[in-house]
């Protein structure tokens, strides 16, 4: 079944849990993803990023996420995830996509305003949520996502944002990376905590590879209900292939198919779980 993020947002704020927002480039990491779910019994996000348009077109993703969906018994939701362009977000809309991420972030405060709310009346008119974030990521190990300067989200901003933009979940910077810490992570909770106190819709954690348990039960305590993870996934599949193909050098690609839905549901159970407190 494919739904918005609306309810599944909410239920996890009221809960105290995150959903799990995951990024998938290909057939077998959309499969890794939704047999994870169906196997927990646990909503999910099927994040789908415009980076990824040579990878595959939104129609066919949509198709593919569409059919597999509908033998799972949870919740699915599939989000275009970072798109800087306007056409991009109205293509994955009328491809069947129930939810797209506007991110502006590199734009002014008031430019990424002005952008961002005239994406959700759009948006809204048909029923899809978006996404939206304030403040910037720097970029850690091993990512696939261009070079960032960190900015922390200023809550006073974030308030005055949601306000103005009616948008339905709001990105924030506090401290996360996109890919691999570097070092010890430097997350402020206090900033946190702050935007938490001014505004009432849900938050999202950008940059959730490799952000140590104690500090995502915090970020959940305080707000965040929808986590991304995409450097992990792609990192700990291709180290397990890159292995398993030492060993045995007369792998077909259909053995090596099969390697990459199993290394991808390991990655994305493990922060699944670790989402509900499991
Ligand atoms: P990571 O690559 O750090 O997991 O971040 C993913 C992300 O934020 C995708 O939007």
């Amino acid at each position: 079944m494919l739904v918005n993020l609306s309810s599944m947002l909410r239920d996890a704020h009221l809960k105290k849990h995150a959903i799990g927002s995951f990024n998938v480039y290909n057939f077998e990491t959309i499969k890794g993803v939704l047999e994870s779910a169906d196997e927990l019994k646990k909503p999910v996000i099927v994040a789908f990023g415009e980076k990824y348009l040579g990878n595959m077109d939104l129609n066919t993703v949509y198709a593919v996420v569409n059919s597999l969906a509908k033998n799972i018994s949870t919740p699915v939701a599939l989000h275009l995830d970072h798109c800087k362009s306007f056409e991009h977000i109205i293509q994955a809309i009328r491809a069947g996509f129930t939810s797209v991420m506007f991110d502006g972030s590199s734009f002014s405060f008031g430019e990424n305003l002005r952008k961002t709310a005239q994406i959700v009346s759009i948006a809204h008119a048909v029923g899809v949520t978006v996404e939206a974030e304030l403040g910037a990521l720097s970029r850690g190990d091993y990512s696939n996502e261009d070079e960032g300067k960190q900015i922390y989200t200023d809550p006073d901003q974030a308030e005055e944002f949601v306000k103005k933009t009616e948008v339905d979940a709001l990105a924030v910077s506090i401290g996360t990376v996109h890919g691999m810490y570097k070092g010890e992570p430097k997350i402020d909770i206090g900033v946190l905590k702050a935007i938490s106190s001014k505004i009432d819709i849900p938050l999202v954690l950008h940059g959730g590879s490799g952000t140590p348990e104690a500090t995502i039960k915090e970020c959940i305590y305080n707000g965040i209900c929808k986590i991304n993870v995409n450097t992990e996934i792609s990192m700990y599949t291709v180290n397990k292939i890159k292995e398993a193909l030492k060993s045995d050098t007369n792998y077909h690609l259909s053995k090596v198919s099969l390697m990459e839905v199993k290394y991808v549901k390991e990655v994305v159970k493990k922060y699944m779980n670790m989402f509900y407190g499991a």
